[in-house]
């Protein structure tokens, strides 16, 4: 069994938060989102994972590197233009052979992981595994109408869905999806659709099976999407990550689940109400209140500010009489607070902004 994870695309949705990289390093919890399905995929025993990789790519080589820190071996695959999920399995034909494969959406996070789409897979031998759960919004996913057990449709984003049940970023596939996939035209959307492929997999008489998603998911493609997910997953964390090291003054406050990194130092008169992750090199300083739900990046710092609910990235200072919250904050941002009462900020902000609230 072999892994292929695409973190291509054009990551449009994001362009506005002026992140520079690429959207799938953006952190939740203090990790890159892209490093959640790679743990996934090793966790299952997938050895071998093909990387897709799209126009912006900085960032990403670096830190998975040859895959050897995840128990992987990577290979990276450019797709160059987004031209569709399937046409993504086009370019990694060559890597892919005829071996089956777990697909992995990279910007999807997703609790339970992928080990039940496998086990599906070893017990029953289908053609495909594609998992689903039920969403509020249908409209914008890939949508699966079930009769019973038996698929009715499956229809990429229709204006007018026929059930609440959406395709989530994760499939396995045998090499029977490559016919298929080779005789697809572009959507109207301009993109080799992989759920045209499921149906027409289907269509053909192959068996494809649906793996009901137990817990949550999560597809970040929207900021909004971002916070969510930092919320399941600092809600859902074991005890074990919410490590505390650095240097703590007896006289900060820290209260439920707080994760303190390496050499960051937490003054006195501080609060922390977990969940909260503070990364390496960080400095809570002197009427600090943080949290809950919020994840401060490497090297950032908090002094005299109020931060909850929110996803700080490194190198950013938040200080003064500030109350921040519901926010994702990019690199190396400084935001001050003035004089009089503290201001109440809600922010999604690229990487060296600099505010005066
Ligand atoms: O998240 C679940 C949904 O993912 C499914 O319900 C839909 O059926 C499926 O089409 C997909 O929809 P999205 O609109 O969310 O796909 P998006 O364009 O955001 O791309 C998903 C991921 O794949 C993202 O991490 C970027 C990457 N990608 C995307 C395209 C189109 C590539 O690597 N190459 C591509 O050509």
């Amino acid at each position: 069994m072999k892994g292929l994870i695409l973190a291509g695309g054009h990551g449009t949705r994001l362009r506005p938060l002026t992140f520079s990289g690429n959207k799938h390093m953006i952190p939740i919890a203090n990790e890159p989102i892209l490093f959640y399905g790679l743990r996934h995929l090793a966790r299952a025993g997938i050895r071998e994972v093909g990387v897709i990789l799209g126009p912006i790519q900085e960032g990403i080589r670096e830190a998975i590197g040859n895959g050897s820190d995840f128990g992987l071996e990577v290979t990276y695959i450019e797709q160059g233009a987004p031209k569709g999920l399937a046409q993504a399995v086009q370019c990694a034909r060559a890597f892919l052979s005829d071996d089956p494969f777990v697909m992995y959406l990279g910007d999807n996070l997703l609790q339970q992981g992928v080990r039940p789409f496998v086990d599906l897979y070893e017990a029953e031998h289908p053609d495909a595994v594609v998992g689903a759960t039920p969403v509020a919004e249908p409209r914008h996913y890939g949508v699966l109408e079930l009769d019973g057990d038996r698929i009715a449709s499956i229809e990429e984003k229709p204006a007018q869905p026929k059930s609440n049940l959406a395709l989530i970023g994760v499939y396995l596939f045998t090499p029977a999806i490559h016919p298929i996939i080779d005789q697809l035209t572009p959507s109207r959307r301009g993109e080799l659709e992989i759920t045209e492929a499921i149906w027409q997999l289907h269509r053909a008489g192959r068996r494809v099976r649906v793996q009901r998603v137990e817990g949550w998911w999560k597809d970040t493609g929207l900021p909004g999407d971002l916070l969510d997910a930092n919320d399941l997953v600092l809600d859902t964390l074991p005890g074990s990550a919410f490590l505390r090291q650095g240097t703590i003054d007896p006289s900060a406050k820290l209260i439920g689940s707080v994760g303190v990194g390496a050499d960051s130092v937490i003054e006195g008169d501080c609060e922390i109400r977990g969940p909260v992750l503070i990364g390496r090199n960080v400095r809570i300083g002197r009427g600090a209140r943080i949290g809950p739900r919020t994840a401060l990046g490497n090297g950032s710092a908090v002094e005299g500010a109020e931060v909850r609910r929110s996803i700080v990235l490194e190198g950013t200072r938040i200080e003064g009489p500030v109350r921040v919250h519901d926010s994702i904050i990019g690199r190396n941002v400084v935001i001050r607070g003035g004089s009089g009462a503290p201001a109440e900020l809600t922010l999604i902000v690229g990487d060296a902004a600099q505010i005066r609230a």
